[in-house]
C-alpha cells in the first residue's frame, strides 16, 4: 500500500547538479515533503499580537518565521483565519475565500506565504468542511424560504408529531443536533454549536462550491489542509434514531452509538474526491480523524492510497502515560499501513505538560514525550507551546469561560480556553504576547518557561526540542528507518530501533518515576558486539565498551547510534 501511495502522491523531482561540464540529471525521489515534515499547528487567536488588540494576527505569525525555522519546523498548520462571528474560535466560517479583519487581509496573508517560503516553511490551513456559520449568506439564504436556491445547501426537516424532534441526534456541544427555525417551520441539523449548521455533502453544489474554496487556496500558494471534523460530513438520509448506551456523557445526556450521523461509509468516497483536487496541486490532506481503532484509522488513507495522506492518530492522546500501553498503541498504528501522523497535543485537548505532569519530574517528562513522539516513524504534529513546556491555564470561575462549551458545561467540562492561552515569548507582562489586554490570561509559569529564558538555557525544554528537530534531520534512520520494539515484556521502559539501510538509531524512554536500567541484547539484530554512540540524552548513559546497558534517572531519554 505504501507503494502505491507513495507513486500517486506527486513525486518531487529533485535536480542534482554534478560537478561542472557534466549533464545536469534528474533524481527522482519518490518521497513528498511532507513525509519527513514536522508540522506546528499555529492557533492565530494566541501566537503574536502585532497590533495590541490582545488577538494574535497573520502580521504576529509572519514576525515569528524566523523563531520557527531555528526550531526546525517544516510547515505550519493555521487553525482558521476566515471570517467568522468567532462563536466557535472561527470554526463557524461564514467566508471560506477571506481572512477576518481581526488577523488581517487577503494581502497580510500573501505577504506570510512569501516569508514563510523563505524560511522553508509552508503553510497549510484548516478547512472546516462539515458546517458554515450561520452568518455565511449560503445559510442566510437558506433559511430564508423552503424554495431558496440554498434551502438544500443545509439540512432542515419538518419535526415529529406534535411539537417533536426530527430524531434523537445530539449536538457534540451539548443539547440536540436540531434547531428549530420559525421563518420556515423546519428543523436545521448541526452536529457542533447551532451557529454551525451542517452543509449537506449529498448535494452536488455544496461539493463543487467547496472544491472550489481548496482551488482558490492552493492557487495562493498553500500546501495543504487539515481537515476538520471529517467524520460528521454525511448523515443517514433517513435520519434513523441513534440506540442509546449505558451511562452519561459530559453534559449528562444519556450515551448514544453514532451509528446514523457519524463515520459514514459515504466520507470515505468524498474524501476520494477530494484527494483528486488536493493531488492537481500537490497538496496535502491532514485529517481530523476522531477514531476509535486502528481498522477505522487504516481506512482513512483509502484503499488504494487515494483518501487522506495523513490521517491524525488522536487516540494516542488518551493513553495513560504508561510503556506497555505506548508500545501496543505505536505497533499498531505503524502497521497499520499507511504513513502515521502522531499528535498528542491540540486546541481541543489539554496540554500535556498538565495532562501528564507528576508535579515533581515535569520538565523532564515533557522531554520524554518529545523524545517519544519525534523519534517515532512518520509525520509529527506539534501544538505551539509544546516546546517550552506551556501549561494548562483553566479558568477559575464560569464568568471567566470564552468556550461556549464551558459555559453550557461547567463545571464537569470548563471548555478548551487553559490549552489556547497566550505563547509565551518571555518573561514580564502578557508573556511578550500583546502590548494590550490578552483575549485570555498567561499562567504564572510563563515566568520560568518562555521563548526568551528557554533560548538562553542549555537544558531547557526548547534546546531539547531543536536538538530533537535537529536530530531528525541528520539521522536518516530517524527519517526512514523502520520502527522495531525491543525488550517488548518491560513494564517502565519503552525502547525501540529505527533502522534503515545503513544506520540505526537507538531510542530509550524511561516512562517510570524510579531509577532504570535495561539491560539490551542486539543480537538478534544482527549486531554482535555493538557500541553506541549517544545522539542525545537527559538523566541517562550507557555503559562503557561493548553496549549493553542503560541507566536512566526518572523519565530520562536516551538516544543513540548504533554500530
Ligand atoms: C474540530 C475542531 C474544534 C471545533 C470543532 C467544530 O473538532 O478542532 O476546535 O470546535 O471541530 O468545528
Ligand atoms: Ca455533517
Amino acid at each position: 500500500m505504501l507503494k502505491t501511495m507513495a507513486a500517486a502522491l506527486g513525486a518531487i523531482l529533485v535536480f542534482t547538479s554534478f560537478a561542472l561540464g557534466q549533464r545536469k540529471a534528474p533524481n527522482m525521489t519518490a518521497e513528498p515533503w511532507w513525509k519527513y515534515a514536522v508540522i506546528y499547528e499555529v492557533y492565530p487567536r494566541s501566537f503574536a499580537d502585532s497590533n495590541g488588540d490582545g488577538i494574535g494576527d497573520l502580521r504576529g505569525i509572519t514576525s515569528k518565521l524566523e523563531y520557527l525555522q531555528d526550531l526546525g519546523v517544516d510547515a505550519i498548520w493555521i487553525t482558521p483565519c476566515f471570517p467568522s462571528p468567532q462563536v466557535d474560535f472561527g470554526y463557524d466560517v461564514s467566508d471560506y475565500e477571506n481572512i477576518d479583519p481581526m488577523y488581517g487581509t487577503l494581502a497580510d496573508f500573501d505577504r506570510l506565504l512569501i516569508e514563510a517560503k523563505n524560511h522553508n516553511i509552508r503553510v497549510i490551513l484548516d478547512f472546516v468542511v462539515n458546517h458554515t456559520s450561520d452568518q455565511h449568506k449560503w445559510f442566510v439564504d437558506s433559511k430564508s424560504s423552503k424554495t431558496a436556491e440554498h434551502r438544500d445547501w443545509y439540512i432542515w426537516r419538518d419535526g415529529k408529531g406534535d411539537g417533536g424532534l426530527p430524531n434523537n441526534w445530539t449536538s457534540l456541544f451539548g443539547g440536540s443536533a436540531w434547531k428549530f427555525d420559525p421563518t420556515t417551520g423546519q428543523y436545521y441539523y448541526h452536529f457542533f454549536y447551532p451557529e454551525q449548521p451542517d452543509l449537506n455533502w449529498r448535494n452536488p453544489a455544496v461539493e463543487t462550491a467547496m472544491f472550489d474554496v481548496t482551488r482558490f487556496w492552493y492557487k495562493r500558494g498553500v500546501a495543504g489542509f487539515r481537515l476538520d471534523a471529517v467524520d460528521t460530513l454525511f448523515e443517514d438520509p433517513q435520519l434513523r434514531d441513534n440506540t442509546f448506551l449505558p451511562g452519561t456523557d459530559k453534559f449528562g445526556r444519556p450515551n448514544m452509538d453514532e451509528k446514523y450521523n457519524r463515520r459514514l461509509p459515504e466520507v470515505h468516497t468524498e474524501l476520494q474526491r477530494l484527494r483528486k483536487v488536493a493531488d492537481e496541486y500537490q497538496a496535502v490532506l491532514i485529517g481530523e480523524t476522531a477514531t476509535q481503532d486502528i481498522n477505522q484509522l487504516e481506512a482513512y488513507y483509502g484503499e488504494h492510497g487515494n483518501e487522506l495522506q495523513l490521517p491524525m492518530d488522536l487516540e494516542l492522546k488518551d493513553l495513560p502515560l504508561s510503556a506497555p500501553f505506548l508500545r501496543d498503541h505505536i505497533a499498531a498504528v505503524d502497521g497499520a499501513g499507511g504513513w502515521p501522523t502522531y499528535v498528542i497535543s491540540n486546541h481541543d485537548i489539554v496540554r500535556p505538560y498538565t495532562r501528564y505532569g507528576d508535579g515533581v519530574h515535569n520538565d523532564d517528562i515533557a522531554k520524554m514525550m518529545a523524545a517519544f513522539y519525534l523519534t517515532l516513524r512518520g509525520t509529527p504534529i506539534m501544538y505551539y507551546g509544546e516546546e517550552i513546556g506551556m501549561e494548562n491555564n483553566d479558568p477559575k470561575r464560569v464568568e471567566d469561560v470564552k468556550d461556549p462549551i464551558g459555559k453550557i458545561g461547567w463545571p464537569n467540562e470548563k471548555g478548551r480556553d487553559g490549552e489556547r492561552t497566550p505563547m509565551q515569548w518571555k518573561a514580564g507582562p502578557n508573556a511578550g504576547f500583546t502590548s494590550g489586554v490578552p483575549w485570555l490570561p498567561v499562567p504564572a509559569s510563563s515566568s520560568t518557561h518562555n521563548v526568551e529564558a528557554e533560548q538562553k538555557d542549555a537544558t531547557s525544554i526548547l534546546i531539547f526540542y531543536r536538538k530533537l528537530l535537529q536530530l531528525r534531520k541528520t539521522e536518516l534512520a530517524l527519517r526512514d528507518g523502520e520502527y522495531v520494539a525491543l525488550n517488548t515484556s518491560d513494564p517502565n521502559i519503552l525502547s525501540y530501533l529505527r533502522r534503515s539501510k545503513d544506520e540505526t538509531v537507538l531510542v530509550v524512554l524511561n516512562i517510570s518515576a524510579s531509577k532504570q536500567r535495561p539491560h539490551f541484547d542486539l543480537t538478534q539484530q544482527k549486531f554482535k558486539s555493538p557500541r553506541a554512540t549517544a545522539l542525545m540524552q537527559n538523566r541517562a548513559s550507557a555503559n562503557e565498551g561493548v553496549f549493553q546497558t542503560v541507566t536512566l534517572e526518572p523519565y530520562g531519554v536516551y538516544i543513540a547510534e548504533i554500530k
